[in-house]
């Protein structure tokens, strides 16, 4: 039974008013509820409350006891008139909650995870997003082993009970949906800071973490009050608390929620020093503690009419973290990176059977729709409505957005009007982002005459799943002419709006053979496959001036010839290659970071994507004889940038430094490939003296590449070195688990049964079977075992887990792209899944697309 987006109808009965009471234990939680209910709009209907897993101990009605009825599942009381006091009490065990939905244990500490549905684990409830109430929360606990009780907005009271156990009283003053309710309780420390803003109001800032782990929230901090003076500046939004509480646990099933005034993060985006975590790391830090806080306003203050607008605040609040990090890093690099999430997980996303527009029209489960397409792509069509209106109309729009909507569910609708409104544009054949899937195709061919040239544009968007026909949409590329011989832009960046299935765009003043740069900064997220002349992409990579179309014509270059040399079976040819990088890697301009991304190859699922039905083990070989050859034939050039780069400075985390080691990683990688002998020793001497774990992982990967000989002793002292530190023995995991070839699995069996390998802590399993399944040599091993294995940790997860076991399926449901013998045994792998018994809402939906 599918929901659909179309049948959406205003709830029943709203809640103005909520009244939370926890007696707090890990086996056995009572949670007495209050709710004030009052009717909605003139229906005779009776108020329908979810629950799930929830033992129900009394209910009462305007005080009195009432008698329990269900219908499908839900609590069914029935009211006379238009406003009444519900009071149900009910218990839960949150020790026995390994779905870590709802309230749940994490390593001693009790926590809620509510988004989407986990608050109907809690208590009965209208579980659903457009019900906003004003909630009041007592906790009380053991005073040992709780001593710290928190939950939204501002503390209230606090005291004692009686027998070791004291309470606190918590109330939130904004009205909030349910899926923004958390509480928690443990043994916990504060970093304590505070933040003034910007009409001068002090709020309490709060990291809460295990003792231990109090040093490593240093640079969590430092994102926070930087997150909240970005948002001040660019977006115009203050914080409205007097609090702002962040804490982390280990047993998370994503990165991180933005509950009212107290977000939960998982621990792997709050703890971070240079010794634990990698630059990588440490960015993803920043980043999710922005995205969490810009959730206050695009997310809290203005939240969602129902989940089918989940993008209204995440693909907005992913286009503002993305602005915050390219403000506070380098606006090119985290450009590249962001395209480059968005090619790895949401392209593959629109090109399989799991296609769905950022606005999906149905679902069988919710968790299943948090994805690349809604959050990355969501952000993209974002972006692109920024370029099209231009920065300031844009901000005009926010402004609206935010103003209006204040304390209401909304819909994507309403964002693109308020745009609309503040613009004077006309957004309607633009919406067709909303509702088409399917990454469009953008032809491009320029056609040159005596002073002008024509750029011939036709936009093809490919069937999907229940889309078979598509109108045309309105694609925003930013062009620019490149003279072949002056090397300079002939004619200057422009805004072209390919809006019709065919378009001709001309360009006057054009007095030499010009070379096209197109979909500049990826102003669309589109696949552009453009007609180029002989050198063309050539002079594009060494010379464009829009460093991310000179990124984007290098790996137009690689991708070229290695998918060349892949179907047609023979050598490959590297001089185009093997010069674009030495060029490179020889400039005197380019930054090192840039240096690091335009050195490396496309990935092997990169070139899996853009093939017919390939042969996993054909791309992986073909893509290791060129980092061979690049290895031997630039071993200079690579050696010098590589000393060169080991001159970047541990102890700072600045973009210059962050990216010398960048490139310090990519180029041991290639020099490794060409001798692995002088590899082995170099990567060996790296990781021996390595002072950050940016140059400890990076040495710790190629040794590993290299076979036991080379890493056994690495790896023995990495887990000896980090034992106690699960954020980096996850690391220990991922690494083994990523080594390309078929061996692998084997390593991964053993794996799966060391002592600190746990299928319930999704970090971990994460570590194992997503770095698995995400390296194709591996994974698609020939005989399918690679398949099998996957699909039997699917169905032993999804007992605990459903919605962490989910998220493995998509891997195997990517055969369409994959040679006959293996896609069999995938699709196998697959129907294996299906037939088992209980088998969660989650894992049937993505399995059952899967196979189509
Ligand atoms: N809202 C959270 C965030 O973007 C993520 C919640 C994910 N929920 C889920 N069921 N997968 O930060
Ligand atoms: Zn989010």
């Amino acid at each position: 039974t599918a929901i659909r987006r179309e049948d959406y109808q205003a709830p029943d009965w709203l809640v103005p008013e909520v009244e939370l009471a926890f007696a707090l234990d890990p086996a056995r939680t009572v949670v007495t509820a209050r709710l004030s209910v009052t009717r909605n709009g003139g229906h005779d209907r009776p108020l329908r409350l979810d629950g799930e897993e929830l033992e129900l101990l009394s209910l009462r009605v305007d005080g009195k006891p009432s008698e329990p009825r269900f219908e499908d599942g839900r609590l069914v009381v029935d009211l006379e008139g238009d406003a009444a006091t519900v009071e149900t009490e009910v218990a839960i065990a949150p020790e026995k909650n390994s779905q870590l939905m709802g309230l749940y244990a994490s390593g001693g500490i009790l926590c809620t995870q509510c988004e989407a549905e986990g608050f109907r684990r809690i208590t009965f409830f209208p579980d659903r997003p457009d019900v906003l109430s004003r909630y009041r929360v007592r906790l009380e606990a053991d005073r040992t082993r709780f001593p710290v009780l928190l939950a939204n907005g501002n503390p209230l009271e606090q005291g004692e009970c009686g027998d070791g156990r004291h309470f606190e009283l918590w109330e939130d003053p904004f009205p909030k949906p349910c899926y923004l309710f958390a509480i928690v309780a443990g043994d916990l420390q504060c970093n304590r800071d505070s933040f003034t803003t910007m009409s001068g109001r002090a709020v309490d800032l709060g990291i809460w973490v295990r003792e231990a782990d109090l040093p490593k929230t240093r640079l969590a901090m430092q994102a926070l009050k930087d997150s909240m003076a970005w948002d001040e500046r660019t977006y115009g939004r203050e914080y409205d608390l007097d609090r702002f509480n962040i804490v982390a646990v280990s047993d998370f099933n994503f990165g991180a929620m933005e509950n009212k005034g107290l977000n939960i993060f998982n621990t792997r985006y709050v703890l971070a020093d240079p010794e634990t975590a990698s630059d990588g790391d440490i960015d993803a830090v920043a980043a999710v503690v922005a995205h969490e806080y810009f959730h206050n306003w695009s997310g809290n203050r203005v939240t969602c009419r129902d989940w089918f607008q989940l993008s209204l605040k995440e693909g907005l609040t992913v286009f503002r973290d993305q602005g915050f990090s390219e403000d506070m890093g380098s606006e090119a690099v985290q450009r590249i990176d962001q395209v480059r999430t968005l090619r790895a997980a949401q392209f593959p996303e629109d090109a399989g059977p799991l296609a769905h527009p950022i606005r999906p029209d149905s679902y069988l489960e919710i968790a299943n729709f948090y994805t690349a397409t809604v959050y990355n792509k969501g952000a993209e069509v974002i972006r692109m409505m920024r370029t099209i209106l231009g920065a300031e109309a844009y901000r005009q729009g926010t402004d609206l957005y935010f103003e209006r909507h204040d304390g209401q569910a909304v819909t994507c609708e309403d964002f693109v009007a308020c745009m609309e409104e503040a613009s004077g544009a006309d957004l309607s054949q633009f919406r067709l982002w909303y509702s088409q899937a399917g990454t469009p195709t953008v032809r491009a061919r320029l056609e040159q005459g005596a002073t002008g040239a024509a750029l011939h544009l036709a936009q093809d968007i490919p069937a999907t799943p229940g889309q078979p026909a598509k109108q045309p949409m309105a694609i925003p590329l930013k062009v620019a002419l490149i003279g072949a011989e002056s090397g300079r832009e002939i004619v200057p960046e422009r805004l072209v709006l390919l809006n019709g299935a065919e378009q001709v765009e001309t360009f006057e003043g054009v007095d030499e053979p010009a070379f096209l740069s197109i979909n500049r900064g990826f102003s669309a997220p589109v696949i552009v496959a453009a007609e180029r002349r002989q050198g063309e992409i050539e002079a594009l990579a060494a010379g464009d001036n829009d460093s991310f179309a000179r990124y984007e014509a290098g790996q137009e270059l690689m991708t070229r010839d290695l998918l060349a040399a892949i179907t047609a079976g023979g050598p490959v040819a590297t001089d185009a290659i093997l010069a674009a990088v030495g060029a490179t890697l020889r400039s005197q301009s380019l930054d090192p970071a840039f240096k690091a991304d335009a050195i490396a190859l496309p990935s092997e699922s990169l070139l899996i994507d853009k093939l017919d039905r390939a042969d996993p083990a054909r791309v992986h070989q073909v893509r290791e004889e060129v980092r061979r050859a690049l290895g031997t034939g630039l071993r200079d050039e690579l050696s010098r940038a590589y000393t060169a780069a080991s001159a970047a400075d541990p102890a700072s985390l600045s973009g210059a430094d962050k990216g010398l080691r960048r490139l310090r990683a990519a180029t041991l990688a290639l020099l490794s490939a060409g001798d692995p002998q002088f590899g082995a020793e170099l990567a060996q001497r790296q990781y021996d003296e390595a002072r950050t774990m940016t140059e400890r992982q990076s040495a710790l990967m190629v040794l590993a590449m290299l076979g036991p000989d080379a890493a056994t002793a690495a790896l023995d002292d990495f887990y000896a070195r980090f034992e106690d530190d699960p954020l980096v023995i996850d690391k220990w995991f991922a690494v083994q688990a990523s080594i390309p070839g078929e061996a692998t699995l084997n390593a991964v069996e053993r794996l799966q049964a060391h002592p600190a390998f746990t299928m319930a802590n999704p970090n971990r399993l994460r570590a194992l079977a997503g770095s698995f399944a995400g390296t194709p040599s591996a994974f698609h091993r020939a005989d399918g075992r690679g398949y099998d294995w996957l699909a039997d940790v699917i169905v032993a997860a999804d007992k605990l887990n459903p919605q962490t076991a989910a998220r493995f399926v998509a891997p195997l449901g990517r055969w369409r792209k994959i040679e006959e013998g293996r896609a069999a045994r995938m699709r196998g792998a697959l129907q294996r899944i299906l037939a088992e018994p209980g088998l969660s809402k989650d894992v049937f939906e993505l399995a059952s697309k899967s196979l189509g």
